[in-house]
């Protein structure tokens, strides 16, 4: 794993321009170029070495997306839009399932080399050291990630009626655009509480062990357990998740 983390991440930082040729628009204001891909074959040459029974999720197909015991899911630049637009802020993001349950997960933040990692029953560490989330209980002086809607703008109107509660009463929102940084960003208690919809497995599924390994908790805009495939998510530290879920969950119900 941390072999595999490296090259990918030591090939992710020498690339400093991507030229414009060489992006393709996959679909609405979502980008790929050869970086994506060429990190994403890296990855799954080193893990497919580490564990030869497992399969993949991968987000580029650079191998078939299949089924299995054990299943690695990956994103191998989260924030490509950063990426290619050279703002530092994308990560690496690399989730192990067993048996339909997340088991491990790693985001790593390429430019300031920090490696975000937990797994099951195992607490969560940022480079060496144990992290935990916020323990600051009080959503006035909260600082809440998110990532506004890019492609499917049919739950904008509720997604912005949250984003407004969270605007007045805590202490600033951020959208960063990764999301799998966002939710390391939560079990190390940088940010407060996050939440998101349009998301993809490969975005969430190493951030969602990291913050509950951290103490944190997470769920689907209903409160429940459709986090990783139900494309949408909140995740927070336990003092101001319920006030997360009420504000999201009211304004997605209410314009459902
Ligand atoms: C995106 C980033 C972004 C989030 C999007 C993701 P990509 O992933 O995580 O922050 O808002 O939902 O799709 O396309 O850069 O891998
Ligand atoms: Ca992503
Ligand atoms: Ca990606």
């Amino acid at each position: 794993m941390q072999g595999s983390k490296l090259c990918c991440s030591i090939y992710l930082k020498r690339i400093k321009k991507v030229n414009p040729n060489d992006i393709e628009t996959k679909s609405l204001n979502s980008l790929v170029s050869y970086v994506d891909k060429n990190a994403e074959m890296q990855l799954v040459e080193k893990l497919s070495k580490l564990l030869p029974e497992a399969t993949f999720l991968t987000e580029e197909e650079t191998i078939e997306n299949s089924e299995g015991e054990y299943r690695w899911i990956i994103d191998p630049l989260d924030g490509t839009t950063n990426f290619l637009h050279q703002l530092p802020f994308f990560s690496i993001s690399v989730a192990l399932e067993y048996q339909g349950e997340i088991i491990l997960g790693v985001v790593y933040e390429v430019n300031r080399e920090e490696c975000f990692y937990a797994w099951k029953n195992g607490g969560a560490y940022l480079n060496n050291e144990k992290i935990g989330v916020s323990k600051r209980t009080e959503l006035e002086d909260a600082l809440i990630a998110t990532g506004f809607p890019y492609y499917d703008y049919r739950g904008v109107q509720p997604y912005f009626e949250a984003l407004e509660f969270f605007i007045k009463e805590t202490r600033g929102v951020r959208r960063f655009g990764s999301a799998a940084l966002d939710l390391a960003y939560v079990a190390c208690g940088r940010f407060d509480a996050y939440y998101e919809y349009s998301l993809n497995a490969w975005d969430v599924a190493a951030g969602v062990i990291l913050v509950k390994e951290a103490g944190g908790k997470v769920s689907d805009f209903q409160g429940g357990e459709n986090y990783i495939f139900g494309k949408e998510m909140i995740a927070a530290s336990p003092f101001v998740f319920d006030k997360t879920l009420e504000v999201v969950k009211n304004a997605f119900t209410k314009n459902r």
